[in-house]
């Protein structure tokens, strides 16, 4: 599989009707992934769906998923996902008991590993482990609901992060999800950010396609290279 360049949009499907899913799914076709936030009433405060849905998610998206697993013990649940077929499962660092070891298996399984840090966990652990990972997801806004606001003091570490992978020539991708939108993507992009996840930007918007291919523009204008 051809995997798409940066910058990346990835349409988050919180914000999307759930009893439309398949029709929503249809808008998001100029997308890069859709991202698909599983939540367990445990780990983060909501709830949304699990494997089921997103087997269905799956078999009917016309994009890769990009699944977020906001939930506990993701050593358990991670790897089925992986294995009904989507293309970039990340779990929490906080809820990983083994991240490393949970990141091999869903490699193995043929999955990118993804690793997830909310505003307040620091990534300065990760660094001599970047190579065991294909996505770090800087959360920008407390995991567990859509439309809450960017919040900015997420840069200085995404920053760091961005330095590090590229001292070390690491082939990471660095995802940011929460509060993104026309006004707050750029100073994410400038940070170091290359794939961003939008959820009411998205599908709150008139035109969805006008809104990636604005959310693209958008970000590139604002990339370091
Ligand atoms: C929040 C989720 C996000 C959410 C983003 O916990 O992980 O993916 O859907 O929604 P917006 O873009 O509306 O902040
Ligand atoms: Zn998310």
């Amino acid at each position: 599989m051809s995997l798409p360049a940066a910058p990346r949009i990835n349409p988050s499907i919180l914000a999307a009707d759930f009893v439309n899913m398949q029709a929503e799914l249809a808008r998001i076709a100029s997308a890069d992934f859709v991202h698909v936030d599983v939540m367990d009433n445990h780990f983060v405060p909501n709830l949304t769906f699990g494997p089921q849905m997103v087997e269905r998610i799956q078999a009917t998206s016309p994009v890769p998923l990009d699944v977020h697993l906001m939930i506990s013990d993701p050593d358990r649940w991670a790897p089925g996902y992986a294995e009904l077929g989507a293309a970039s499962v990340t779990f929490h660092l906080e809820a990983a008991a083994d991240p490393i070891r949970l990141a091999r298996r869903l490699r193995e399984i043929g999955a990118r590993a993804g690793v997830a840090v909310k505003p307040g966990t620091e990534v300065e652990g990760l660094f001599e482990h970047l190579h065991e990972f294909d996505q770090i997801l800087v959360m920008t806004v407390e995991p567990g609901f859509g439309g809450q606001g960017f919040m900015p003091e997420t840069m200085p570490k995404l920053r760091r992060l961005a330095e590090e992978t590229r001292r070390r020539g690491a082939d990471v991708w660095l995802q940011v999800d929460g509060g993104i939108a026309a006004d707050t993507i750029g100073q994410a992009a400038e940070a170091g950010a290359d794939t961003f996840v939008a959820g009411s930007a998205v599908f709150g918007a008139g035109d969805i396609d006008a809104a990636i291919a604005g959310l693209r523009e958008t970000a590139s204008a604002h990339h370091r290279h």
